[in-house]
């Protein structure tokens, strides 16, 4: 990553010329009576941190869904290089090339921290269950491959010691980075983040920017979190939601001022005492 944080907005815009990666388009999600989503559109660029920011209650997770596949669309169409995506399902993500993080952990409490992240690598495995039993040859450089790739992406989440530990038997901080490990094992062209500040103090919130924003130009990001300040310093471009809807859309200077932006916000204040979560 050779281009400083100053110069976010200009990285912006010379990528708008680029095909975006990943495309939602006039996205309609209703939960009942409930409008969740009123057809949002977003692009992702190539390499891209895009930042989705709105109150409670705006849809972000319902977005975040969509793009998983979790939650398919009442209208709207999802492509993929240019190809749309039909009847998308969670479990093709990773073949893909798109790998996310949950809002909730989901870490597997019997396996080690290393082995957690193994899983996150697997669509690099070359060699069958079959091989693997018989422990040929092939089947161990398989697996010294992953091991290698896993460790790396826990020593770029600044984990790596903890790689034979139990996520149980850590704090709640390390689990998020090594959860974030899992993720960047995939080598993803696109990482999904769903809230990956909750429950973060301000010294975790700081690093967490940092090891976003360094994946930019490598990957793009969807980053959906309510943190103000993380989104506005680590996002290329941000997408704002309010009651369902886009209210602003556009790199983090041009967002900040927007009067729309303002209005959802203060209102969330007005009528939560600013209580996020
Ligand atoms: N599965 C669901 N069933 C019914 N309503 C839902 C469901 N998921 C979300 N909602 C509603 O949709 C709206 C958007 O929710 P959500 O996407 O979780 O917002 P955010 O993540 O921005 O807080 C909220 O009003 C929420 O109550
Ligand atoms: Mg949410």
């Amino acid at each position: 990553m050779t281009v400083p944080d100053t110069s976010q907005t200009r990285l912006a815009e010379s990528r708008s010329g680029a095909a975006p990666l990943f495309s939602a388009t006039g996205v309609t999600v209703r939960f009942g009576g409930l409008t969740a989503l009123d057809d949002v559109t977003l692009d992702v660029l190539p390499g891209e941190v895009h930042g989705v920011i709105g109150p409670n209650g705006a849809g972000k997770t319902t977005l975040f869904n969509v793009c998983c596949g979790f939650v398919r669309p009442g209208a709207g169409t999802l492509t993929w290089r240019g190809q749309r995506l039909t009847g998308l399902r969670p479990h093709q993500l990773a073949g893909m090339g798109i790998a996310r993080t949950l809002q909730g952990l989901g870490l597997f409490g019997g396996l080690t921290v290393l082995e957690n992240v193994l899983t996150g690598a697997d669509r690099f495995r070359r060699t069958g269950f079959g091989s693997a039993l018989l422990a040929l040859p092939r089947a161990r450089a398989d697996e010294r491959a992953l091991t290698e790739r896993a460790l790396a992406a826990l020593t770029e989440a600044g984990v790596a010691e903890y790689a034979g530990r139990y996520p149980g038997s850590l704090p709640y901080p390390v689990r998020k980075r090594v959860a974030f490990a899992r993720a960047l094992a995939a080598d993803p062209e696109l990482l999904l983040l769903d809230e990956p500040a909750s429950g973060l103090g301000a010294a975790e919130l700081t690093e967490l920017g940092e090891l976003v924003r360094a994946l930019a130009g490598r990957m793009s990001v969807i980053l959906v979190d309510h943190h103000m300040d993380l989104v506005m310093t680590v996002c290329d471009r941000i997408t704002v939601l309010d009651f369902g809807r886009v209210v602003a859309q556009g790199p983090p200077a041009q967002v900040r001022d927007d009067p729309a932006v303002i209005d959802a916000y203060l209102g969330e204040e007005a009528s939560r005492g600013g209580d996020h979560g």
